[in-house]
């Protein structure tokens, strides 16, 4: 097999194909989407810190610049939204957006969520194992980091289970050439997403609550620190980005459990091992298969020249099997002591939401393993067809 991201089975299992990428071309030119793929750990690491290297190509002078097509007129309403948020902005716009925000989501105030987030875990687990078990996607792994994400924000109960398919549609455009439907559905998703925002932040200018949202009003309401379109967008990316992926790593995660059961059996003796088992199921099977960088400057990556204007695809999947760095690299181990994996990026961008995602996963898994002692499988589940942002069409099991 080669490295096709259209191809379910490489969906499924890609390490084999990063192996030989790293052993035998570690940076190659893909073909099908004219970019540059860096698959060993210390390139992609490197390219994650260079600053010749950018989220966006907005940054180059022109379309005519890097030769490629301007984007169709029909996607402005998203980019609008998407290029407002921090992720796809550079220094020094990307440091008073992230700076605004920063302060919500250190450890220390994270840490002061993790009884909030215990108590919604328990509840949706206790639901869960009173039922007998079910999707444990659906009704366990998505429930978890939207509500905490809607409660940091202030998005009312009755409009959350809108958060969920804005999410998943406007993510559809992060996935390598998507369909033509797949970005307008993503467009479509963009524009409500950002209206519904707009209209929220009007009711909390008006009448402030201690949620994000109102406070970042304020902001933008005071003068020149955060524009209308920044406030939109900023909320987007935190309520997007504030469950997606924890999802994937919660299906993804008890998936690779039940495909190791000894390393599921010690981990249900040893407790204290919930730590370095999640930052291990971070690593084993990588939630955030790949991101995208524009390069800026002419630059070199593990010894290849990479004119300006090119794209090139970081293989976070890849670099966290790669054995420069990690021993026995294909082996899951919870107890896992040394594990730099690049799954929350690194550099600038690095995830702001990290301190967060470890205590959903932690108090997640934490919950499942003490209440469900008999969880099982009742079902093989279905890898979505999406490979950057790579998930699990649902989980079914049974709680004995
Ligand atoms: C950025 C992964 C959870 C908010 C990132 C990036 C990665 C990542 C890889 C950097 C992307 C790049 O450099 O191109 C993850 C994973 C998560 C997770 C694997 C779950 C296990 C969260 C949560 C939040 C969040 C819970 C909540 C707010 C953000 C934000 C950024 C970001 C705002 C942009 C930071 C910036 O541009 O400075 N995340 N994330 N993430 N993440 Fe997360």
């Amino acid at each position: 097999m080669r490295f096709d991201p259209w191809n379910p089975d490489f969906v499924a299992h890609p390490y084999d194909v990063y192996r030989e990428l790293r052993d035998t071309e570690p940076v190659s030119y893909f073909e099908p989407t004219g970019q540059w793929l860096v698959a060993r750990h210390r390139d992609v690491n490197a390219a994650l810190r260079d600053r010749r290297l950018g989220r966006s190509y907005l940054h180059l002078a022109s379309h005519e610049e890097f030769g490629r097509e301007p984007e169709p007129d029909f996607q402005e309403p998203f980019w609008r939204v998407i290029r407002a948020g921090m992720l796809d902005v550079e220094p020094p716009v990307h440091t008073r957006l992230r700076r605004l925000v920063s302060k919500a989501f250190t450890p220390r105030m994270v840490e002061e969520l993790r009884p909030r987030v215990r108590r919604i875990a328990g509840e949706l687990v206790g639901g869960f194992v009173e039922r007998g078990g079910g999707d444990l996607l659906a009704e366990v792994a998505e429930p978890l980091p939207v509500t905490v994400i809607a409660e940091m924000l202030g998005v009312p109960e009755e409009d959350r289970h809108l958060l969920r398919p804005w999410s998943g549609d406007i993510c559809g455009m992060y996935e390598l050439s998507p369909s033509v439907e797949a970005q307008h559905t993503a467009v479509r998703a963009a524009s409500e997403f950002a209206e519904y925002l707009r209209a929220l932040a009007a009711r909390r200018r008006r009448d402030p609550g201690d949620d994000l949202i109102s406070a970042l009003a304020q902001v933008a309401d005071e003068g020149d620190r955060l524009t209308e379109d920044e406030l939109i967008g900023t909320c987007v990316l935190l309520l997007n980005a504030g469950h997606e992926a924890t999802v994937n790593v919660t299906g993804n995660g008890w998936w690779s459990l039940f495909r190791e059961p000894g390393e599921l059996e010690r981990l249900r003796g040893d407790l204290s091992l919930l730590p370095s088992a999640v930052e291990e199921l971070m690593r084993w099977d990588t939630p955030l298969q790949m991101f995208e960088r524009w390069v800026l400057e002419d630059t070199t990556i593990g010894g290849v020249d990479i004119p300006k204007g090119v794209e090139v695809a970081l293989l976070f999947g890849s670099a966290n099997r790669d054995p420069e760095v990690f021993d026995d690299p294909d082996r899951l181990d919870v107890g896992r002591r040394d594990n730099p994996h690049i799954s929350f990026g690194a550099g600038i961008h690095f995830c702001l939401g990290a301190p967060l995602a470890r205590v959903e996963l932690i108090e997640s898994f934490g919950a499942l393993l003490r209440a469900a002692p008999k969880l099982e499988l009742t079902e093989d589940p279905v890898w979505k067809p999406n490979y950057v942002i790579r998930g699990l069409e649902s989980l079914k099991v049974s709680t004995g």
